[in-house]
């Protein structure tokens, strides 16, 4: 441009903001519009599913007991991390979860895989009282959590969840409640409860089978976190191997 046209527009203030604003604006849709345009930014990964009743019910007391603010659910792909927590976090093992529990606040380790890490037992006498397994734990005791579920609501969660995107059949939703009792009791047949969740571990979370407790709902789904993709055939060394 010559140096009179320059001149123009630096010296014209209104100019120089419409041209900014244009430049800028063309910037943006540049960006922005592809990604409306793709039908998903998140890849799909085989073995994601919509949690459990049983885990969506943990999943919501781990929010309300603020569990986030101690500990993060997202292994960054650095070597430290891969070495002591497993395969970085992906965006579809969250792709379900509403508000997700990323997270940067680490008092406590990474949770984003400690599904199958420890036994149920382990989890509730944890949770019961961290200090007597971990002697030096900052986490404060959850005793309080060996009380009954309150389950009411969960058809209502889940219909919720969908209205977000969270695929739940209309099966899903009429058996929430069976599936709920069924995956907290080792001895329920389980056959249409596995059909409905793949991977879905029934157990008898807090140790006591009489009583479904909100301990049960909360290891259920501590259980299961970073459990549901396979990564047979990748391994933190490949990945820094390439
Ligand atoms: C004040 C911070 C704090 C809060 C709140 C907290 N934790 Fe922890 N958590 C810790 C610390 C520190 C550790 C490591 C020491 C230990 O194992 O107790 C830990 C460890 C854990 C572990 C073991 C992880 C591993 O890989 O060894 C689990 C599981 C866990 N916490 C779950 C929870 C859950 C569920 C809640 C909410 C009900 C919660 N924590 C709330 C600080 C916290």
């Amino acid at each position: 441009m010559s140096w009179a046209k320059h001149k123009a527009i630096e010296t014209n203030l209104v100019l120089l903001a419409v041209l900014t604003l244009l430049t800028v604006s063309i910037g943006g849709l540049v960006q922005i519009v592809p990604l409306f345009l793709v039908e998903t930014t998140i890849e799909r990964v085989e073995g994601i599913r919509p949690y459990t009743p049983l885990e969506l019910v943990g999943r919501d007391i781990y929010v309300r007991e603020g569990c986030y603010t101690c500990h993060s659910q997202q292994i960054r792909p650095f070597r430290d991390e891969l070495e002591r927590y497993g395969h970085y976090s992906l965006a579809a093992e969250s792709m379900y979860d509403h508000p997700f529990q990323w997270g940067s606040k680490r008092t406590g380790p990474d949770l984003a895989r400690v599904g199958g890490r420890y036994s149920d037992d382990w989890h509730a006498a944890h949770l019961r009282d961290p200090r007597a397994l971990v002697p030096e734990s900052v986490m404060p005791p959850y005793a309080f959590l060996d009380r009954r579920i309150d389950a009411d609501s969960i058809a209502a969660r889940m219909r919720t969840l969908r209205a977000v995107g969270v695929p739940y059949t209309d099966a899903m939703i009429a058996n929430a409640r069976a599936d709920l009792a069924a995956q907290a009791d080792p001895a329920a047949d389980a056959s249409e409860f596995s059909g409905r969740y793949a991977r879905a571990r029934q157990g008898n979370f807090d140790g006591d089978p009489q009583t479904l407790t909100e301990m049960d709902a909360l290891v259920a789904y501590l259980q299961m976190l970073g459990t549901l993709v396979r990564f047979t055939d990748v391994t933190p060394d490949q990945l820094r191997q390439p």
